[in-house]
């Protein structure tokens, strides 16, 4: 630590934390700056889009295509698990996700959960483009079945559970209004919104250093890394 007299949370944070809510590790340069240029178009916290409800999808053409393949090029290179339309200040009702490099990535168009295992929940870390260097606990509904449209308008519906279902939710949120923030505890709601505002960096307490004060209760999935949606 420095001896200099303006410490500062960002000075004093845990580096893997830091890593964590910032730069990725083991990328190279070229792909920092590919996610540095998706993130400059990613909308960020404070702006009121990110608080508004998305509307409806009703045209399904070339347009929405395109919509669809920008914003699946933007969650890779910003190296998101995946990214809500509103993200983009565009008030559709539109998602993208891809849970692993090896997973495909899906577009679903006016989602809606159609079903949630409202009695097997599960607390973990998430992250959000909209909110850099943010870190929060959020439990959800480890299982849950979203139906919807494809960008050309044909239904489907999808079965998620664990990570998966964690970013269909988180997405889902999005295009709602509602962020991360509104569904962790005081605590880490403050700690963040302390963070955004100076434009330092929040990540929940380590689980290593306080066995006995874990957040999340005996659903939290300690081996879980945080995602960034
Ligand atoms: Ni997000």
């Amino acid at each position: 630590m420095s001896d200099e007299t303006t410490p500062t949370p960002v000075e004093e944070r845990d580096d893997e934390l830091a890593t964590e809510a910032g730069e990725p590790e083991g990328i190279d340069q070229e792909a920092l700056e590919r996610r540095s240029a998706a993130l400059s178009q990613v909308v960020k916290f404070g702006d009121p889009v990110l608080r508004s409800a998305a509307s409806p999808v009703t045209e399904f053409d070339e347009g929405l295509v395109a919509e669809a393949d920008r914003m699946i090029g933007l969650m890779r290179d910003a190296i998101g698990v995946g990214l809500a339309a509103t993200q983009l200040g565009t008030l559709r009702r539109m998602l993208v996700f891809q849970v692993g490099s090896e997973a495909e990535p899906t577009v679903l168009v006016n989602p809606e959960i159609e079903w949630r295992s409202e009695e097997e929940t599960t607390t973990a870390e998430e992250g959000c483009l909209s909110l850099p260097g943010v870190i929060v606990d959020v439990e959800r509904p480890l299982h849950v079945r979203a139906r919807g449209v494809d960008v050309h308008g044909e239904p489907f519906s999808i079965e998620a559970s664990g990570l998966e279902a964690r970013v269909i939710q988180h997405e889902l949120d999005h295009l709602d209004g509602v962020l991360m923030l509104d569904r962790t505890e005081r605590d880490q709601r403050k700690g963040a919104l302390k963070a955004l505002r100076e434009g330092g960096t929040y990540a929940p307490e380590s689980d290593d250093e306080h066995e006995d004060q874990t957040p999340g209760g005996p659903g939290r999935e300690a081996e879980e890394p945080p995602v960034t949606e």
